[in-house]
C-alpha cells in the first residue's frame, strides 16, 4: 500500500493517502491524479482527535469566556448589574459596553475586498439594543463552567422601544426591491394570463438556522500588540483584515489560522465573537478562549431569511413555457449584505418566451441573516422546481420530459453561450439509474400497508464563480517535493485533498511529494471558502504557478542538461520532472534541474489572470435530483427512502470527495424539506428552539441510502474543466422531495418544512 510522507502531529506517524482503489492503478496513472479516489488527507487526523480544531488550543493562562444575550429586540440597557458575578468563583473580568475597548464597527460584505461581516453595527460600543440576542456582556473566568455560571448573575433591566418583528408588520411598513434582481423579458403577466395551462401559486420558506457540527469558536492571544487567532473560519485574511480595521492596528498585527473547521456553510465568516474575544483578551491581559454555545450560534450568527415567492408559470399544450414570473419577498435587515436572491434561479433555468423575476425585502429588527447553504437558489429552487412539477401535472405530462422540452439553447437571461450544459443527458442517466420509468404518475396510487409511496424529482442549478484573489506561493526542493502556500480553506470539504491532487497532476509528482498548506492568513491569497468556487480559483492559481516554475526552472537548464535549449513552449511537466512535449525521452528529474543548479529549492509566488469566464459565458452546475418518499396514510410521517443525484458539473476532481460533497448537499436539503425550522416568537422577536433538540436535521435513520452519477463532461472553459459542486445539490432537492410527496399523496404542499401536520 502507499504510505504518505505527510506526518501528522508526534505520536501519529505516517498517514496513508490511499485507501481506496488498487493502489498500482493509480501509481500507473502517473500524472493522472485528477479524478482519482483520494481518501481525505486530514481524515486519519480527525478521526483520531489529532487535527485540532480552534477551541482545543490550550494556551497558558488563558481564561474562558461567556456570553450574556439580550432578551429584546430593540431599544437600550437601562440597568446592568453585575456585582453578583464578579464575586462568584473564577471570575477573572466582565466586559460590557461601559469598559469595551473603543472599536470601529464592523464591516459587512461589499465594496472592500476584504470584508466578510453580516452587518455594520458597533460590537458592544454602548446601551442600545439591536435585536433579540445581541450579546450584551462577556464574562471572563478561570474555567468554562465558572464562566457560565457568572454569566447567569448578570442581572440586566431595558428600556425597550417598539419594534419590527412580525414578517407582516415588516410587510406593511413597506418593502424595498433589490434592483439588481429585478428583470423583465416581455410581457409575463400578460402572457401567463393568455397561457393554455399555468400555475401561480404561493410558496413560503421558514426563517432556518446554521448547526455546523461544531459550533463557532475562537482562541485569542495578543503578544504586546500583535493578535494571534485560532479560528474556525471560511475567511482567515478577510478575518484578519476585519479585526486589524476593527481594533484598530495594522493588519500585520493579527494572525488567523483555521486549519480545521467542522463546517462552515455561509455561516463562519467574520462575526462579532472573535472581536469580542479579542477586545476581552485585551482588556484582561490573558489568553481568551471563547465557544459559542449552540444557542449562541443561533442568537449571534444569522441564517436563512423567511421568504415568500409568487412563482407562476405560463405553458403551451406542448409544453412549452411562454412566461416564467418568480417575485416575492424575504425578510432583512437595514444593515445585511446577504439578499436571499430566490429569483436568481429563474433567471437561466428554462426557455421562456417572458420573464419577470424581483426580489422585495422586509425589514426587521432581528439578528442579520447570513448566508447559507446555496443562499437564495436553495429555496427559490424549491418553488421553481415544485411550479414545473405543477405544470406538468397539470398536462399531464413527464415532468422530466416537460423540462428537456424547455431546455434553452442559450442562456434565457441575455443569450449568452453555455460553457456547458449536459442537463438532459443527467436526466436521462438519472432516470435510467433511478427507474423513473416505473413511476405510477397517478398520485397517492401506490400504497404499502399503511405507506403511499410516490417519486419526484427536480433540477439541481448553482452559478459557477471563480474569485479574483487567487494567489499561491509554490516551493520546489531539490528532493523532488514541492509546497503550496494559499489562504484558502477546508471546512470539511475535502479542499486540501482535490488540490493536492491538482497539483500533483500539473506537477507530474505523486500526491505523496506534495503538500498543500492553507487557512493561514500569512500565506497569499484572497479565497474565502464561499460560492462553491475555492476549487476553481485554486486550481486557475496553480496551473498560474506551475507555468512560472517551469519558466523558472528552464532558467537553470544546463547545456549539458538532455533539455537544453528547449523553450518553455516546448516542455512540460512529466515523471517529476519536465520533458520535452513531443519526446518525453529528453526528460530530466526536478531533483536532477536542481542538483546541477545547485539550488536546494525554487519559490515562485503566482497569482492568476481576473476570472472572466463568467462574464463571458453562462456558466452553471447542473443535476438532476430524484427522490422516492414513503408517506405514512395514518400519521403523515415522510420517510425518504431512495435518493439520486445525476449531477452535470465538469470534470470531478476527486469522486469520493465530491460524492460526499452531493450527498451533504442532498441530506441538507431534506432538513430544509422535511425538518428544519426556526421558531421565531414574532411578538418578541426571539427564537424559541436554539438548540438541536428542538430544531430538527436529518440524522443518520432519517438519511436513506443516496446515489450519486455525474456526466464527468469537462467543462472547457473552467481551470482543470471543473465547476463548483459545494451547494449544488442543495437546490432542487427540496422539490424532489415534495413532489414525491405530491406523487405519494395528492397533496401539494408550498410551505416549508413539509412536516407531518400539513399532510393530514
Ligand atoms: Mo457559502 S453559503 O457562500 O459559504
Amino acid at each position: 500500500a502507499l504510505v504518505s510522507t505527510f506526518t501528522g502531529p508526534p505520536g501519529v506517524g505516517p498517514v496513508s493517502l490511499v485507501s481506496e482503489a488498487a493502489p498500482e492503478v493509480l501509481v500507473q496513472r502517473g500524472s493522472g491524479w485528477v479524478g482519482a479516489a483520494l481518501s481525505r488527507i486530514d481524515g486519519p487526523l480527525k478521526v483520531r482527535g489529532m487535527a485540532r480544531f480552534a477551541a482545543e488550543f490550550a494556551l497558558d493562562d488563558m481564561v474562558y469566556a461567556a456570553l450574556v444575550f439580550s432578551t429584546i429586540a430593540k431599544g437600550r440597557i437601562a440597568t446592568l448589574d453585575t456585582g453578583a458575578a464578579e464575586a462568584a468563583p473564577g471570575f477573572v473580568l466582565v466586559m460590557t459596553h461601559r469598559n469595551a475597548p473603543r472599536m470601529q464597527p464592523m464591516v459587512p460584505f461589499g465594496p472592500n475586498e476584504k470584508a466578510a461581516g453580516n452587518d455594520n453595527l458597533p460590537i458592544m460600543q454602548d446601551d442600545r439594543v439591536r435585536w433579540n440576542g445581541q450579546p450584551i456582556a462577556v464574562v471572563l473566568a478561570e474555567t468554562q463552567e465558572q464562566a457560565d455560571h457568572a454569566a447567569s448573575l448578570i442581572r440586566v433591566t431595558y428600556e425597550a422601544e417598539p419594534a419590527t418583528t412580525s414578517f407582516a408588520q415588516a410587510k406593511a411598513n413597506g418593502t424595498e426591491g433589490a434592483v439588481y434582481f429585478h428583470h423583465e423579458i416581455g410581457d409575463a403577466e400578460a402572457e401567463l394570463a393568455a397561457a393554455a395551462v399555468s400555475v401561480d401559486a404561493t410558496y413560503r420558506t421558514p426563517y432556518q438556522n446554521h448547526n455546523a457540527i461544531e459550533p463557532h469558536a475562537v482562541t485569542v492571544a495578543w503578544h504586546g500588540d500583535e493578535l494571534v487567532v485560532h479560528d474556525a473560519s471560511q475567511s482567515v485574511v478577510h478575518n484578519a483584515w476585519s479585526l486589524a480595521h476593527i481594533l484598530g492596528i495594522e493588519e500585520r498585527q493579527v494572525h488567523v489560522t483555521s486549519p480545521y473547521v467542522g463546517g462552515a456553510f455561509g455561516g463562519k465568516f467574520m462575526g462579532s465573537h472573535q472581536v469580542l474575544a479579542a477586545a476581552a483578551a485585551r482588556l484582561a491581559g490573558r489568553p481568551v478562549r471563547l465557544t459559542l454555545s449552540r444557542e449562541g450560534v443561533y442568537r449571534m450568527v444569522g441564517g436563512r431569511a423567511l421568504t415568500e415567492q409568487r412563482m407562476a408559470i405560463g405553458a403551451r399544450r406542448d409544453g412549452r413555457f411562454d412566461a416564467i414570473i418568480h417575485t416575492g419577498t424575504a425578510t432583512h435587515t437595514r444593515d445585511s449584505p446577504h439578499p436571499e436572491a430566490f429569483p436568481f434561479v429563474s433567471l437561466s433555468a428554462y426557455a421562456t418566451g417572458s420573464l419577470k423575476t424581483d426580489l422585495q425585502w422586509a425589514f426587521l429588527d432581528q439578528v442579520a441573516n447570513a448566508a447559507m447553504r446555496a443562499p437564495g437558489e436553495a429555496v427559490g429552487s424549491f418553488a421553481l422546481e415544485s411550479a414545473v412539477d405543477e405544470v406538468a401535472v397539470a398536462l399531464g405530462m413527464d415532468p422530466i420530459e416537460l423540462r428537456i422540452r424547455n431546455e434553452p439553447k442559450t442562456d434565457p437571461l441575455n443569450g449568452a453561450e453555455f460553457s456547458s450544459r449536459n442537463v438532459v443527458k443527467a436526466w436521462r442517466d438519472g432516470a435510467e439509474r433511478f427507474g423513473w420509468a416505473k413511476r405510477n404518475p397517478i398520485p397517492g396510487a401506490v400504497r404499502k400497508g399503511e405507506w403511499l409511496v410516490g417519486m419526484g424529482c427536480g433540477t439541481a442549478s448553482h452559478i459557477y464563480n471563480r474569485e479574483n484573489g487567487g494567489a499561491a506561493r509554490l516551493t520546489l526542493t531539490s528532493d523532488g517535493t514541492v509546497t503550496v502556500d494559499i489562504a484558502t480553506h477546508d471546512a470539511g470539504m475535502g479542499t486540501e485533498t482535490a488540490q493536492t491532487q491538482i497539483i500533483a497532476e500539473n506537477l507530474a509528482l505523486h500526491p505523496d511529494q506534495v503538500e498543500f498548506r492553507l487557512a493561514d492568513s500569512a500565506m497569499p491569497g484572497l479565497v474565502a471558502g464561499r460560492g462553491s468556487s475555492q476549487t476553481t480559483t485554486v486550481a486557475a492559481t496553480v496551473v498560474e504557478a506551475k507555468k512560472m516554475l517551469v519558466a523558472e526552472l528552464l532558467t537553470l537548464i544546463r547545456a549539458d542538461s538532455p533539455l537544453a535549449g528547449l523553450t518553455a513552449q516546448q516542455v512540460g511537466p512529466r515523471n517529476a520532472g519536465l520533458a520535452k512535449l513531443d519526446d518525453p525521452t529528453r526528460h530530466e528529474t526536478y531533483t536532477a534541474i536542481l542538483t546541477r543548479a545547485k539550488r536546494d529549492k525554487v519559490t515562485v509566488e503566482a497569482s492568476p489572470d481576473e476570472p472572466t469566464e463568467m462574464n463571458e459565458r453562462s456558466m452553471h452546475s447542473y443535476g438532476a435530483m430524484f427522490c422516492e418518499v414513503r408517506v405514512n396514510a395514518v400519521t403523515g410521517e415522510t420517510r425518504v427512502s431512495r435518493m439520486l443525484g445525476s449531477m452535470d458539473c465538469g470534470r470531478v476532481i476527486n469522486p469520493k470527495t465530491a460524492a460526499s460533497q452531493f450527498r451533504g448537499g442532498m441530506i441538507m436539503a431534506m432538513g430544509l424539506a422535511l425538518t428544519e425550522h426556526t421558531h421565531y416568537d414574532e411578538r418578541t422577536g426571539r427564537i424559541m428552539n436554539p438548540s438541536l433538540a428542538e430544531y430538527h436535521i436529518p440524522v443518520h435513520l432519517d438519511v436513506p441510502e443516496i446515489d450519486v452519477i455525474w456526466t464527468g463532461i469537462p467543462d472547457p472553459h473552467a481551470p482543470m474543466g471543473a465547476r463548483g459542486i459545494g451547494e449544488l445539490s442543495v437546490t432542487g432537492t427540496a422539490a424532489a422531495i415534495a413532489n414525491a410527496i405530491y406523487n405519494a399523496t395528492g397533496k401539494r404542499i408550498r410551505e416549508l418544512p413539509i412536516t407531518l401536520d400539513k399532510l393530514m
